[in-house]
């Protein structure tokens, strides 16, 4: 029968970790919504389209090729403009100069309209099998999901946490710089989708003083309940 795990949060709070390792214990697909917001940013930039035009942001929505791989052991994007050049985006899509464009495609409505169809669709596919990963799960992508949750954490707790993702994979910007681009990102998408208050019936799950397993083990607690 379905089980549908919807986790909220912002950046940092640990969501996507979290969410995957979930998924793995539990034998559920995975789906990261933040990385479709952030393959239909890089198709957008490749095809240097001008981010403030919003029809056409919407109009490269309805037709790029977005493929993402359910099983969490995977964890690989593709994308591309059509599927004759879809190619593998893992990595790239989480480059700084794709984080600082997201928000203007992320508060487009008419992209994100086309993304949660898809996203609804995805957890369809999977008969409802899924850890859903995002801003705006547990209120509008699926607010029926058996388990609803906000994953938060102190503005301290997530930004050290995105500082250490960034310099693992060899990125090189200061922490005033990671904080900077943390913060202004997150007031650009908290004016289209609240994800720091927990909606009515949302579990808020901090996890500023735990760390990885202990944040892992309080989801699953929460599901078994
Ligand atoms: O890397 P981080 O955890 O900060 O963010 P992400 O989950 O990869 O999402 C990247 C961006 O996509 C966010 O900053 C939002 O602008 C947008 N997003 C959204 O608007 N709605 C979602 N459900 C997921 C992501």
């Amino acid at each position: 029968k379905s089980l549908v795990i919807a986790i909220d949060g912002p950046s940092g709070s640990g969501k996507s970790s979290v969410a995957r390792e979930v998924a793995r214990r539990l034998g559920l697909a995975y789906q990261d919504t933040g990385a479709m917001y952030r393959a239909l940013t890089l198709v957008c930039l490749e095809s240097q389209l001008d981010l403030q035009n919003q029809a056409a942001v919407e109009a490269l929505a309805k037709r790029f090729f977005f493929e993402q791989w359910f099983d969490p052991g995977v964890g690989m994007v593709s994308a591309g403009i059509d599927v004759e050049h879809a190619l593998d985006v893992t990595e790239e899509i989480r480059l700084p100069r794709v984080s600082e464009a997201v928000s203007a495609v992320a508060t487009n409505l008419g992209a994100r309209t086309e993304l949660i169809r898809r996203q609804r669709a995805a957890i369809e596919s999977v008969r409802g099998r899924m850890v859903v990963e995002g801003r705006d799960i547990t209120t509008v992508v699926a607010p029926q999901a058996e388990v609803r949750l906000l994953l938060t954490a102190s503005e301290e707790a997530r930004l050290a946490r995105r500082g250490a993702q960034l310099a693992s994979s060899g990125e090189t910007q200061s922490a005033a710089d990671v904080a900077r681009q943390v913060l202004a990102r997150d007031a650009k998408d908290s004016t289209v989708v609240e994800f720091q208050r927990a909606a009515d019936g949302v579990v808020t799950i901090d996890s500023s003083d735990l760390d990885f397993e202990q944040t892992v083990a309080a989801v699953i607690r929460l599901v078994k309940e």
